[in-house]
């Protein structure tokens, strides 16, 4: 399907505008349905993905076994709402990636139960959903609840994979370091980050061999795991993107200052727990991938009524909404 600037802006902007309530963008029943032509099913574009991170999705706060000190009782019904609306787009992506930090705070089972049900619309409209784990995470019960989802991966131990999309690959990075399972407490969330040995030199190896554009996403900032400036010499490396901050940030990652190189780093906002809520809209071409955000809400540290947010916020979602990155496959083009 071919796609023009103006029929990219459009999907975006039916991003939202066209989006239905939960559960009713696909799965309600409506008169015409039964009817319904084969023409007037959505399309699947290979060329179009999403690109969310942060869910914080979880169980009722009483519920769980270890306690965040807020309740949180909204992210899941803006969760909800968001992916909706991505059922809504009148051009459906063909995948949708995850960055990672999909449960609320401590990676309990009962977290991605929630979470997958959550998501399953996507999977059901035929969209092919990938993730990779947040500091929030454990792999053990996440793998054991969304291991549809984990695809395989060429490191043991790890959710890192690669996507091959028509014009470029996408590399989800696994930075997640697990507390010790031996601390049966509520540590998890708090490590630090790293790819580990043997995904490093997966990396290396993969990034010295291909021939094809590459996007590399991690939950982690690039500079925060140490492969910021591997990013830019790799030839093939178009751009980075990261969740962790629940933030649009739009950084510029340089090797040195003899090298003219130089990418994006995006970082991609909360689907549901606090500051930017929304997420990224990607669209291929041949020579770039154009990023565009989705910015749906900004609040912190909570939501809170209409009457007592700040006028910064709702400028904050007008400025960044509809925002577009331009990542070029030829970096000293
Ligand atoms: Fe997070």
């Amino acid at each position: 399907m071919k796609c023009t600037r103006r029929t990219f802006l459009r999907e975006v902007a039916a991003a939202g505008f066209g989006a239905m309530v939960a559960g009713g963008a696909r799965g309600a029943a409506r008169p015409s349905d039964d009817v319904a032509s084969e023409s007037s099913r959505p399309i699947l574009d290979p060329n179009l993905c999403v690109v969310m991170s942060d869910l914080h999705v979880g169980q009722p706060w009483a519920e769980q076994t270890f306690k965040t000190d807020r309740s949180y009782d909204y992210i899941n019904d803006t969760v909800r709402r968001l992916v909706a609306e991505i059922l809504g787009m009148k051009t459906l992506p063909a995948h949708v990636f995850v960055l990672g930090d999909i449960s609320v705070c401590f990676g309990e089972a009962r977290d991605y139960e929630i979470a997958q049900e959550i998501l399953s619309p996507l999977a059901a409209a035929g969209i092919r959903l990938v993730v990779t784990a947040g500091n929030h995470d454990r792999r053990a019960p996440m793998a054991k609840v969304l291991g549809d989802w984990i695809a395989p991966s060429p490191v043991a131990g790890r959710f890192a994979s690669v996507t091959r999309l028509p014009t470029f690959d996408m590399i989800l990075l696994d930075s997640l370091v697990e507390p010790d399972p031996a601390a049966d407490d509520n540590s998890v969330g708090r490590g630090k980050c790293e790819l580990g040995a043997e995904q490093a030199k997966w990396l290396e190896a993969f990034l010295a061999d291909t021939a094809r554009p590459a996007l590399v996403c991690a939950h982690h900032p690039a500079w925060s795991i140490g492969i910021n400036k591997q990013m830019v010499k790799s030839p093939k490396v178009c751009g980075f993107l990261h969740g962790h901050n629940h933030s649009w940030q739009e950084n510029i990652l340089f090797s040195s200052y003899a090298r003219k190189t130089m990418i994006r780093m995006v970082g991609i906002p909360s689907m549901g727990m606090d500051r930017d809520i929304g997420f990224g809209v990607v669209r291929a071409f041949d020579d770039r991938l154009e990023l565009a955000q989705v910015a749906r809400d900004y609040y912190f540290p909570v939501q809170v009524p209409k009457a007592e947010r700040l006028p910064l916020w709702d400028r904050l979602v007008k400025e960044r909404h509809g925002r577009r990155l331009t990542f070029p496959f030829d970096k000293l083009a």
